[in-house]
């Protein structure tokens, strides 16, 4: 099949000029994630392509947590096709629309289920990667308390007052919940210390918060505090954590969990039934509505949901929860169960990514070379013939590859976009979650081999 794109359509090039000025440093943080075939950390908006649908439904998603309710939803596609990209966009949509997010991949030592400190070390990390509007690159612990104490106190009296009543009975609510009241006791300890400007017990009580207590015996010594976060706890934990982001004045909380495919890959069946069971009672807990102002958004490859053997369908009980619409398949998606499959990407959402990058590319005051659309339309035309359609449903490697060229455009000046664009090499992913493709080999001016200068359409 050959698509035309002839010429760019302007509707397709409009749609890439986007309108947010970008400053310099977002634009080389960007770029320098993309040289590196990772998801840039900030400035996604300026980048981001298709999949308008699932963002919509996500941000329905948003609103329920923001309202007090609760969702979760699997976010499956292949290796390469945009899962984490798709989760940091809607982390950043929830921290723009107000609430805390929170981030995690897990690992073979980071699960949501353990035995030996697996769950509290993803505990661990996620309060860690606490992130605010303020604080979005995460480390908001300690001033969502702050905010939440002065909600409670009022700014004068938050230095000042000895009362700690104030403080507990607004923690009221936190010891409704299953392990609130030790949490509710590390945030009084923490005022305390704050108040009294003892450094040592306020850092402390947040090692507590931050479940870095490993036994019971240190914590006892430094807070006087019985119980700690461990493995067992983990999930309730993280709902009176929802409900104390409340408290301090945020809509909510949202927890992104991403390479869910290190469940599957657990070869110890007990240990990844374990984890599966504590899936099936987080997705019980939200879809009966039990759960409140939480959100869950994780994701992982088809293998991890499908596998019958070893994913999450294996384990029965999970997989009549997440059965999806039979009905449902490439073309008529269904986004109203927890499972959204993420569509691939199209040659024209990758002609509208390529714009993006010349975008932040330029924008940076980086480029004095912009090549014009048609050297879009050829570059692509050149990694389809070199790796087929994976130029555009693995595209982590065309735009490693793109990045690469318009770097060596702005080194290089007085070379074309023609005399460069043979020799830049592209490769498919390779699957394991790195970068494979040196952007472009060895430059040298002399050997360029012009392309086709037509370049009006490319191959699907
Ligand atoms: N919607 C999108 N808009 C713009 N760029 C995207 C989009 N989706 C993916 N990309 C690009 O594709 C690259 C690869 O995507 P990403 O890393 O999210 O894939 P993945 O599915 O998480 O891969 P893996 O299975 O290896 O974890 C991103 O760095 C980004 O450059
Ligand atoms: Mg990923």
């Amino acid at each position: 099949m050959e698509l035309r794109v002839k010429p760019p359509r302007n509707e397709v090039m409009e749609a890439t000029v986007k309108t947010y000025p970008i400053t310099a440093r977002e634009s080389q943080s960007i770029l320098q994630a993309l040289r590196t075939g990772v998801v840039p950390k900030v400035g996604l908006r300026h980048l981001h392509v298709g999949r308008s649908r699932e963002i919509v439904e996500m941000v329905k998603d948003i609103d329920r947590v923001a309202g007090g309710g609760a969702s979760l939803r699997f976010i499956i596609g292949e290796y390469g096709s945009g899962k984490t990209f798709f989760l940091s966009l809607v982390r950043q949509i929830a921290i723009d629309h107000g609430l805390v997010v929170t981030s995690a991949d897990l690992t073979p030592s980071r699960r949501v289920h353990g035995t030996n400190g697996e769950a509290r070390s993803l505990m661990q990390e996620l309060t860690k990667n606490l992130a605010t509007r303020l604080k979005p690159e995460g480390g908001a612990l300690a001033s969502i308390i702050e905010r939440f104490l002065a909600a409670a106190l009022g700014e004068e009296r938050l230095a000042t007052s000895s009362d700690d009543q104030a403080i507990q009975k607004r923690l009221g609510p936190l010891e409704e919940l299953v392990s609130g009241f030790d949490f509710a006791a590390a945030v009084v300890r923490y005022a305390r210390a704050y108040r009294n400007g003892d450094e040592g017990c306020k850092s402390a009580a947040l090692r507590w918060l931050r479940a870095e207590y490993v036994n019971g015996a240190d914590a006892r010594s430094a807070l006087s505090m019985r119980n700690i976060i461990d493995d067992s706890v983990v999930y309730d934990h993280l709902k009176v954590l929802a409900r104390f982001v409340k408290l301090a004045g945020y809509d909510g909380l949202l927890v992104v969990l991403d390479e869910m495919v290190n469940l599957h890959k657990l070869i110890n069946s007990q240990a990844r039934n374990a984890n599966y069971e504590q899936l099936l009672h987080i997705v019980n807990d939200v879809l009966q509505g039990a759960a409140a102002d939480i959100g869950f958004v994780m994701g992982g490859t088809p293998e991890f949901l499908e596998d019958a053997r070893r994913g999450l369908y294996s384990y029965p009980a999970l997989a009549s929860r997440l059965a999806e619409n039979r009905f449902a398949h490439q073309q008529i998606v269904d986004l109203s169960g927890p499972v959204i499959r993420l569509q691939n990407l199209a040659p024209e959402d990758l002609l509208a990514l390529l714009g993006n990058i010349r975008h932040v590319f330029t924008s940076g005051g980086l480029a004095r070379h912009a090549v014009p659309d048609e050297a879009l339309i050829a570059f692509l035309e050149h990694c389809s013939r070199k790796i087929g359609d994976a130029y555009f449903r693995t595209p982590r490697n065309t735009v490693t590859a793109f990045v690469g060229m318009l770097s060596l455009l702005e080194q290089n000046p007085g070379t074309g976009w023609r005399d460069v664009i043979g020799m830049v090499d592209v490769v498919p992913d390779k699957s394991d979650g790195r970068a494979t493709s040196e952007a472009v080999q060895q430059y040298d001016p002399g050997s360029a081999n012009s392309p086709d200068d037509e370049l009006a359409s490319f191959r699907l």
